[in-house]
């Protein structure tokens, strides 16, 4: 399996340019199922996750062309299975969000419930309870969730989440614009990547509104057309590499970003003391002279602090002066990466959901572990700034996410590599 292997040293500097957004391109690849005409989207990153959603769409039967700019076109003309097994489900939860679509355009669907993982139970609850509110009867027989409608249409429904959940409102969103009726999604998700895919959905002939606020209608059509839509960039991949130019003392522009989508990251930047300048479509960040200064984070939904970048504040505060406290807020084990912090010399202590972090100046190298997609990229940050030579192992996780992150970071003078997982058992045998 391969590894990566970081050697701490300068600062990043340069420019970077931004993928689109893998949680973007998941459900739009996925709004193709609802539609018997082809769907074009482009600016797909190249990620693992994108490949497992294809071989998810293509085992249903839809027929997907990738040109060379990785522009996919889908076409879900003839649909010949509404399963999404579990050896699919198990690797990638956002699996979950074919149900919704299934069940609207075909009147049934089977998934399998994803089962545990790293970051936290995740139920999968809130699908469930919204489309049983459209009409459809749900089972869980045998892990899966099975859902039909009797042979009728969904029906618009007026659905409360209880939670806000980002592919709840999506699933429920892409069910609801095929349903018979007006549907409400009250406690909607508000997040980026949710307007989005209301947008494709407007640009395919549904009629979303409110996609943004906390409160989606969407008044249901027969039938959804073609489009062609461009995926919005990655506000996460943007903020990672945001929090590496700082905590390298670096200086970097990042460029084909929506700056406005990462006000939450970039105002705990600047109260870090870094220089933060902005435009259209780029963010520009200089780290300060001297030490970065600690900042105390709380996660929640958008617009609030992103639970995705929390993994990179701890590390920044980890060498920042001072004490801070973070405490995640969105997902309940979600700090995975702390104790691999610690091998590293970082001073935290955790206390529930709640990390207290005195800041220490400086890490040093040790063997790490990525466990999940956003502490993997945390522990790959660390490696560039810690004292010696960091190995990284099972980056799987972070290929899922994050589109040639070893490329984008040497691109900014990182010194990074790929290596195959034999090459440094040979070397330290
Ligand atoms: C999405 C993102 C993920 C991000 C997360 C929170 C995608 C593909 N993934 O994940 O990167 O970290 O939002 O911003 O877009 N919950 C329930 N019942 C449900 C659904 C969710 O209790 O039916 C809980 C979850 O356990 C969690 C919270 O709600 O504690 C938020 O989860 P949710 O927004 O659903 O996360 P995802 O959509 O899976």
């Amino acid at each position: 399996m391969d590894k990566l292997l970081a050697t701490g040293g300068g600062p990043l500097k340069g420019r970077v340019r931004i993928s689109g957004a893998k949680n973007a391109a998941l459900p739009l690849l996925i709004s193709s199922l609802l539609t018997e005409e082809t769907l074009r989207i482009s600016n797909i990153p190249h990620l693992h996750d994108i490949t497992t959603t294809m071989e998810l769409l293509g085992q249903l039967g839809v027929k997907l062309q990738v040109d060379e700019k990785l522009a996919i076109e889908a076409d879900a003309s003839e649909v010949s299975s509404v399963i999404a097994p579990y050896e699919l489900v198990k690797t990638m939860r956002a699996s979950i969000l074919v149900l919704g679509p299934l069940t609207a355009r075909f009147g049934h669907a089977e998934v399998s419930l994803p089962g545990g993982c790293a970051i936290g139970s995740r139920p999968v609850n809130l699908h469930i309870k919204g489309l049983e509110a459209m009409g459809a009867e749900i089972k869980i027989e045998n892990g899966y969730i099975k859902a039909d409608t009797g042979g009728e249409r969904l029906k618009g429904a007026r659905i409360f989440m209880d939670l806000i959940s980002v592919t709840g409102t999506e699933n429920l969103m892409m069910a609801a614009a095929l349903a018979d009726g007006t549907t409400v999604i009250e406690n909607a998700a508000r997040e980026p990547e949710v307007i989005d895919l209301a947008d494709c959905l407007n640009a395919m002939g549904a009629k979303v509104s409110g996609a943004g606020s906390d409160e989606i209608i969407i008044e249901g059509v027969e039938r959804l057309g073609s489009a062609d839509h461009r995926v919005i960039p990655d506000r996460i991949e943007a903020g990672t590499f945001l929090v590496a130019a700082a905590i390298s003392g670096g200086e970097i522009e990042i460029h084909d970003v929506i700056p406005r989508q990462l006000e939450s990251v970039l105002d705990k930047l600047r109260e870090s003391g870094c220089a933060v300048e902005s435009g259209d479509n780029w963010i520009k960040l200089r780290a300060p002279e001297g030490t970065l200064k600690s900042v105390n984070i709380r996660t929640a939904p958008y617009p609030a602090f992103p639970t995705d970048m929390q993994a990179q504040f701890v590390l920044l505060n980890a060498i920042a002066e001072g004490t801070a406290t973070v405490v995640e807020t969105v997902f309940e084990n979600r700090f995975m990466h702390v104790h691999e912090l610690q091998r590293m010399g970082a001073d935290i202590e955790l206390d529930g959901n709640t990390a207290v972090i005195k800041g220490v100046g400086g890490l040093h190298s040790a063997p790490v572990m990525a466990t999940d997609l956003r502490a993997s990229a945390c522990l790959v940050l660390a490696g560039l700034i810690a004292e010696g030579e960091t190995i990284i192992d099972r980056i799987y996780h972070i290929d899922r996410g994050y589109d040639c992150i070893e490329e984008k970071l040497a691109q900014m003078g990182a010194m990074i590599r790929r290596v195959p997982g034999h090459y440094l058992s040979r070397q330290s045998a």
